[in-house]
């Protein structure tokens, strides 16, 4: 299976990541800010629908921190590749039958039947062609018009639009078309520009299964420098961070802009060794560090890792992710995560970033475009009980439609 993959065509193109690292270079300046949004663990099963319904989001999110902070926003998705799932737990354990654990439709199925838990190696093949149409459905949206600023309206599905931060965002996109309208009326026809009518997206997973990854790593014709071309840019998982690992061996070996997660275990000279192993040649938008401390640890760990790398003059993309250190499970066993402690997490990064003199450069959240019921509070007040109505993620609780709108604009206001 890895050496058919190896045969087929990239997914991305190593000019692409180059123009990645770019863009997240002005992150590392201070002159833009990151969103990598997307599931947890994407589906084989994903439709035409949730494709587009998730690039929506983050659309929406986009325009409403682009239009806060007045600094363009870098939109990365985890999506078009994010199939494997590192796990705590080799087994999983209902009403006492014991099973190996889902991890990620790129090795086996979600469902807890015996059968569906053999890994089963042609999932390689069906992830790479996952991968290849979901691709070619973003660039389809992303070039063909549908995300030019003209269609803002657009973006904002009706379950999103009943709600708070959806007239909010409405009340933008009017001013926005007001804007339009003025440059339009001053004889300059914006929407003809192609910075407007296309947008730049990107592709992100981590990096989890190395024979999959390596299969996809190529040369590239212009400069013989090797990518790993199944997307964009590629993260190390908080379980796999180990500076003598195999992740960080092969990841240190490609040139596609790389993350890394940086959980509340890491001291700043972990982290310092990790720069300096992934990043030796200090290149400013290489390296994006995504911190997930926890709401209630982010204030005391994060400033001497910031303080530590800012002193050794590394360039870093420091982005939040105030998802994974805030997981929980509530009293029905529903995996969670409360609005407020991922807000409460965002917050204290910024604060943290205010007190070192660092740009808090991003985030990086767990969404989908859907009405699901997975992570608690948000203004509709999403409590325990209303978990079971629409719990449909396969692995980690997601922001849906609404909670994510409101993030962006409760992170715009941080920004601004
Ligand atoms: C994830 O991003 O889905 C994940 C597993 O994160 P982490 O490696 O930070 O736990
Ligand atoms: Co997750």
């Amino acid at each position: 299976m890895i050496k058919r993959i190896s045969a087929m065509p990239p997914l991305v193109f190593a000019g692409e990541a180059d123009q990645l690292r770019e863009r997240l270079a002005d992150v590392c300046e201070g002159r833009a800010f990151l969103l990598q949004a997307g599931d947890c663990a994407e589906s084989f099963d994903s439709t035409t629908d949730s494709i587009r319904d998730r690039l929506k989001v983050i659309l929406q999110m986009a325009v409403v921190l682009t239009y806060s902070s007045g600094v363009p926003t870098v939109k990365v998705g985890r999506i078009a590749g994010q199939f494997a799932k590192p796990r705590s737990s080799s087994t999983e354990t209902v009403d006492d039958v014991e099973l190996p654990s889902f991890r990620g439709h790129i090795v086996n199925a979600a469902g807890f039947t015996e059968a569906e838990r053999i890994p089963d190696p042609a999932r390689l093949l069906d992830a790479y062609n996952q991968s290849a149409s979901t691709l070619n459905l973003l660039r389809a949206f992303t070039t063909g018009g549908y995300a030019s600023l003209g269609n803002v309206h657009a973006w904002n599905q009706q379950f999103v639009a009943d709600s708070p931060a959806g007239q909010r965002y409405e009340q933008l996109a009017n001013e926005l078309d007001r804007a339009l309208r003025f440059m339009e009326a001053c004889g300059l026809d914006a929407l003809e520009s192609p910075d407007l009518r296309t947008v730049d997206f990107y592709t992100s997973h981590e990096a989890l299964l190395l024979g999959y990854e390596e299969a996809l790593t190529r040369q590239d014709s212009r400069t013989d420098d090797w990518y790993d071309c199944s997307a964009h840019m590629l993260w190390i998982g908080e379980r796999t961070r180990e500076l003598d690992g195999a992740h960080v061996e092969f990841l240190r070996g490609v040139k596609n802009p790389l993350g890394c997660k940086i959980g509340p275990t890491a001291t700043s000279a972990d982290v310092i060794a990790l720069c300096e192993v992934l990043n030796p040649e200090q290149i400013p938008g290489r390296l994006t560090l995504i911190t997930r401390m926890g709401a209630d640890n982010v204030s005391e760990l994060l400033p001497p890792i910031l303080q530590g790398v800012h002193d050794t003059g590394h360039p870093v993309v420091w982005a939040c992710d105030p998802m994974h250190g805030n997981t929980y499970a509530a009293a029905n066993g529903h995996k969670t995560r409360h609005f407020e402690d991922v807000l409460r997490e965002i917050t204290g990064f910024f604060e943290a970033h205010r007190s070192v003199g660092t740009w808090p450069g991003g985030v990086h959240v767990e969404l989908t475009g859907d009405d699901v019921t997975e992570c608690l509070g948000g203004a509709d007040e999403l409590t325990d009980t209303d978990l079971v109505q629409r719990y449909e993620t396969m692995c980690d609780p997601r922001l849906n439609g609404r909670q994510s709108v409101e993030l962006a604009f409760r992170v715009a206001e941080l920004l601004t």
